[in-house]
């Protein structure tokens, strides 16, 4: 039996490129990169040059680019930082959407106990936000605005440029958590009308444990861990250097590609959709010409989306029916309720998300297994009778 990883979205395998990079940095330049001898300079001088790297691939300056832990953290330190400086001139208002990731939703969850009003702004149920009412949920107060590129569950991809341009014409700070977008669709902060942005190594083919947070010249930011004065006293803590070259490795390896990358990805991926969907009552959830290339989201009417992830496992196929962090719970995703999906729909749902590494051969045996696992789950149930016998009706036609 084959073995297929379709959950890009979760996480991506370390690349040969970014492996090979990190190498030397565990075991022969191991050097702490605040130390003054050569081997803490040459650790120093390798932050430097990914640094450079990451600067270029996003089109800002080294200075602008604070290194982190992975993405949760840059977006708790934007949107913390950007909230507490707006209070001091009396700014207590934030706008995002409701179909953020968790790191974004719980931080912005912290900062409403701490007496900040949060306006989430709906996500229609193609998947995106609209950038009218953006423009009339911003007001004197807003001291932020945080919507993400693209979306973790569906992958539809906002209209990032726009939002930036109206928060840049309203004084108002614009972050984005582009955890999905960075090293899979062209991100250029100066021309997207970015302030803040964050980006994690571990979704394109880098290490986990590495992030970074970009934040434009002039927009200032607190540091949220106290300590030595790593970071330019950004973010203190020895910087966590194998981890940060392969990032960097990984970003050029992932953005010389991107167009390549993109279109195959997309050709596999339009490919299982096309056939997924001749399954009955099924529906997918997003919008594929409006979305990352790899990620296929789907719901299938009548059963429970963790066993048929379950089923798949057992047929070689990791996938997952929703983010990483919410499948621990039997709770239908907050995204595709905030799709407007009903509760029971939103259960039998199922993210494929797929990457380079993925083959043809790879998309043939979720072509053929998911019918027959879904068929087989419709058999054993209780709702699927029902709405075959007409006692309910169908939510997906
Ligand atoms: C959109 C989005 N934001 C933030 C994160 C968190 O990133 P990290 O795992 O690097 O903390 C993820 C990870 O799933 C994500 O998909």
């Amino acid at each position: 039996m084959i073995n297929v990883y379709a959950d890009n979205a979760a996480t991506t395998k370390v690349s040969n490129t970014a492996f090979n990079a990190m190498l030397p940095y565990f075991k022969e330049l191991y050097g702490n990169p605040s130390s003054l001898y050569t081997l803490g300079q040459k650790s120093q001088e390798a932050i430097f040059s990914a640094r450079e790297t990451v600067a270029e691939y996003l089109n800002c300056d080294i200075k602008e680019i604070t290194f982190t832990s992975g993405g949760s953290e840059a977006d708790n330190q934007a949107i913390i930082s950007a909230a507490y400086l707006g209070a001091k001139s009396g700014k207590k208002h934030i706008i995002s959407s409701a179909f953020e990731h968790h790191a974004v939703l719980h931080t912005l969850e912290k900062l409403k106990k701490e007496g900040f009003e949060v306006t989430l702004l709906p996500v229609h149920s193609d998947g995106f936000v609209s950038v009218e009412e953006l423009k009339d949920a911003i007001r004197e107060d807003t001291a932020l605005v945080t919507i993400m590129f693209a979306n973790n569950e569906i992958g539809t991809v906002q209209p990032i440029a726009e939002i930036g341009k109206i928060c840049r014409e309203k004084g108002v700070i614009f972050h984005t958590d582009a955890v999905q977008a960075a090293g899979h669709i062209k991100i250029d902060v100066k021309a997207q009308n970015i302030d803040m942005l964050s980006i994690s190594s571990h979704k394109f083919h880098g290490p986990k444990g590495a992030g970074a947070l970009y934040v434009r010249k002039g927009i200032p930011i607190l540091n949220l861990i106290e300590g030595g004065a790593q970071e330019r006293g950004k973010r203190a803590g020895t910087e966590n250097v194998p981890a940060i070259v392969g990032m960097a490795a990984a970003l050029k390896e992932s953005c010389e590609s991107l167009d390549k990358n993109f279109n195959y990805v997309k050709s596999l991926r339009n490919m299982i959709a096309g056939e997924l969907s001749k399954i009955p009552h099924s529906k997918i959830n997003g919008d594929l010409e409006r979305g990352l290339a790899g990620t296929l989201n789907m719901c299938f009417e009548g059963i429970e989306g963790e066993s048929l992830l379950l089923l798949l496992d057992d047929r070689g196929i990791s996938a997952s029916s929703g983010s990483a962090c919410t499948s621990g719970s039997l709770d239908p995703s907050h995204v595709l309720l905030a799709l407007g999906l009903p509760h029971e729909v939103a259960h039998g749902s199922l993210r494929i998300s797929l990457d380079e590494y993925n083959t043809k051969e790879e998309a043939e045996h979720i072509i053929k297994n998911v019918p027959e696992v879904v068929e087989y789950l419709r058999s054993m149930s209780p709702i699927w009778k029902d709405l075959q016998e007409g006692k309910r009706n169908y939510v997906v036609q």
